[in-house]
């Protein structure tokens, strides 16, 4: 594990802080009334300048020795509950699930446990319209979590790809450790399903620059009457991505948003 480096702000500029380090590889929280963020000593300088440059006050910079950023990422994260199902990062269990059925996604190598809008967002528009025995595409499927909720919310078969291939590798692990048959998860882009392929429902939790030039194809991937789900879009922009969808011959249903992050239903006519 290389060397990290730990900058203490002041908590009042968490907000601002997502924009300012967009695309560097960043953890922070905020404890005992300071902001801590850390970014790899290679990163350091730029994370510096970047939050120089948004007007967020270094107020100190330390470097930290081995430090296990994923096993801290999931101490920080909680249970969430979408519809029948309450997925888990920790185990064992955080929280009793109640009368939910408990999914655990521990947060490894790849995205999805739940704790990210976008997937609490995709999640909730598709656990609650997935027909029962019906089939359903992931379109970037992470560690597989909307597939795998799918299969647990009543899907027959739940299939996902994701052009990151550890991702179909992590997929695995969590249906078997989930104890979900049904799946199957690979590595590739679109072109990987053959041309003939429909499902009921095909969901993507994508952001908007990368799921927009997917439109056309994922909504010859839906049969007549079926839905696409996506969620990663920015709600600032819905009235563009809205364009997009009836563009590519869909009917946009259901809106839902969780902070900037907007999730959509759209049926295929
Ligand atoms: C925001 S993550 C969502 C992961 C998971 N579906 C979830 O909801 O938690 C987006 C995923 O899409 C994948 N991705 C991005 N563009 C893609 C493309 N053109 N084809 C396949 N996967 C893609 C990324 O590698 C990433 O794993």
């Amino acid at each position: 594990m290389p060397d990290a480096v730990r900058f203490t702000l002041a908590p009042s500029s968490e907000p601002a802080l997502e924009e300012a380090l967009s695309e560097l590889f960043v953890s922070w929280s905020i404890r005992a009334g300071a902001l801590s963020v850390w970014v790899s000593e290679e990163e350091a300088d730029e994370a510096a300048a970047r939050l120089e440059a948004a007007g967020l006050e270094i107020l100190g910079r330390d470097v930290e020795a081995e430090r296990d950023w994923v096993a801290e990422a999931a101490a920080l994260q909680r249970p969430v509950a979408v519809g029948g199902l309450v997925l888990d990062p920790h185990d064992p269990a955080s929280a009793d699930p109640g009368g939910r059925r408990r999914l655990l996604l521990p947060a490894e190598r790849a995205f999805g446990t739940g704790s990210h809008e976008s997937t609490r967002l995709a999640l909730r528009l598709l656990v609650s319209s997935v027909p029962a025995g019906g089939s359903v595409l992931d379109v970037g499927c992470g560690a597989g979590t909307l597939a795998l909720a799918a299969r647990a919310a009543g899907a027959r078969r739940a299939v996902g790809f994701d052009l990151d291939l550890e991702a179909p590798l992590a997929s695995r692990v969590n249906a078997r450790r989930n104890g979900i048959d049904g799946c199957a998860f690979w590595g590739g882009l679109l072109e990987s399903l053959s041309p003939g392929a429909r499902f009921d429902v095909v969901v993507a939790n994508m952001l908007h620059e990368e799921v927009g030039p997917l439109l056309p194809g994922l909504a010859a991937l839906v049969r007549p009457g079926g839905l696409l789900v996506t969620a990663g879009q920015l709600v600032a922009r819905e009235d563009e991505f809205l364009r997009l969808l009836e563009g590519a011959g869909l009917r946009p249903r259901r809106l839902a948003s969780e902070g900037e992050w907007l999730g959509t239903l759209s049926v295929r006519p």
